[in-house]
């Protein structure tokens, strides 16, 4: 394994790169955060969430067990970034977690907790409960379990308000549109307060999933709770759009056909929520988050059929901005 201090470095500074129009009318462009070290948007979270935990005080090398429930980028960010500063990590995940994505966990060093499905589900529902489990493990055991809480800590708005934000701007100062997906809420609020107070104009739009949907990291806020941190700044969004899994998928599948890009299933929900706003407008210049890549996506691609396995395998071995990384060493 490589050098973890230096990973930390490589945070942030993602690509923006343009997409084809759907129409003469507007241009589109997409930030890729696969490019973060440990592969997801969520590096820049759990980054800012650790330093902060650590000006306060809170963390202490060698005891402090850093315990938070997860079923994605969030857990493997934490892994990684807990290694990398030398603290020990637990993530509690449902047993029905992909294998991928709990053998990159493992890899990284983290313990795995699985828990029932019933008590934990993957996305949907009862997300809830994973919280309350985690929760009580850390009421348990005081003093000893830290839980970085990312659905109300003002570190994960931070991160996007002082990274993301300025990034996009720095590159793209007569945007009109930001699109991006609603887990936290962190980076759609974070950047959305940062492009406003530089003009007040852009407008942000969040994209949630269908009920009962299986686009992880995204929140359908009709049966999930809404996050903390999106509660105290709902406001700065301006408009919503709903986006099917089969919408998703589609949009997958269209991006790796068209584009060469072998993105997540949170990037084809974008991608196909920023095609409805392209339709609607005269002219605008859209920026999209796309906020992990498709390589550990195999086997809910596979489920839903939005790739043959030698299709998975022929766009993951032509995509154009796929860098190798800790992840995933291969093509
Ligand atoms: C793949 C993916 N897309 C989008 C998001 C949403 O990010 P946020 O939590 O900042 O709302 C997440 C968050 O976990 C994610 O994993």
């Amino acid at each position: 394994m490589q050098n973890f201090d230096e990973l930390l470095k490589r945070v942030g500074n993602t690509p923006q790169i343009p997409l084809s129009p759907p129409n003469n009318r507007v241009e589109l462009y997409a930030k890729l955060e696969w490019f973060n070290p440990f592969g997801s948007i969520k590096d820049r979270a759990v980054l800012w969430m650790f330093k902060d935990a650590e000006k306060k005080g809170i963390l202490r090398k060698g005891h402090t067990i850093l315990i938070e429930p997860t079923s994605g980028n969030t857990g493997i960010a934490i892994a990684g970034i807990a290694r990398a500063l030398g603290y020990t990590a637990e993530l509690v995940v449902p047993a029905k977690v992909s294998e991928e994505t709990k053998a990159l966990m493992r890899r990284l060093g983290a313990s795995v907790l699985e828990t029932e499905d019933d008590l934990c589900p993957r996305v949907g529902p009862d997300t809830d409960q994973c919280i309350a489990l985690a929760k009580s493990i850390i009421k348990a055991r005081p003093g000893k379990y830290v839980m970085l809480d990312q659905y109300s800590n003002e570190a994960n708005f931070l991160a996007h308000y002082e990274s993301t934000g300025p990034e996009i701007w720095g590159s793209l100062k007569d945007l009109t549109h930001f699109v991006a997906g609603v887990g936290t809420g962190g980076t759609l609020t974070g950047v959305a307060a940062y492009l406003k107070k530089k003009n007040p104009n852009v407008k942000v739009i969040g994209v949630q999933p269908q009920k009962s949907h299986h686009i992880q990291g995204l929140r359908n806020l009709e049966e999930s709770m809404m996050p903390e941190l999106l509660r105290r700044r709902l406001d700065l969004i301006d408009e919503w759009i709903k986006i099917t899994d089969n919408k998703a998928f589609e949009a997958v599948r269209f991006l790796a056909e068209s584009e060469h890009l072998f993105v997540g299933p949170s990037s084809g929900a974008v991608y196909a929520a920023a095609q409805e706003v392209a339709g609607g407008l005269s002219k605008g210049k859209l920026v999209l988050i796309f906020a992990d890549d498709g390589r550990k996506y195999w086997s809910l691609y596979n489920k839903f059929k939005v790739f043959t396995k030698e299709d998975f395998e022929y766009y993951l071995h032509n995509a154009r901005y796929l860098p190798k990384n800790i992840l995933f060493s291969e093509r």
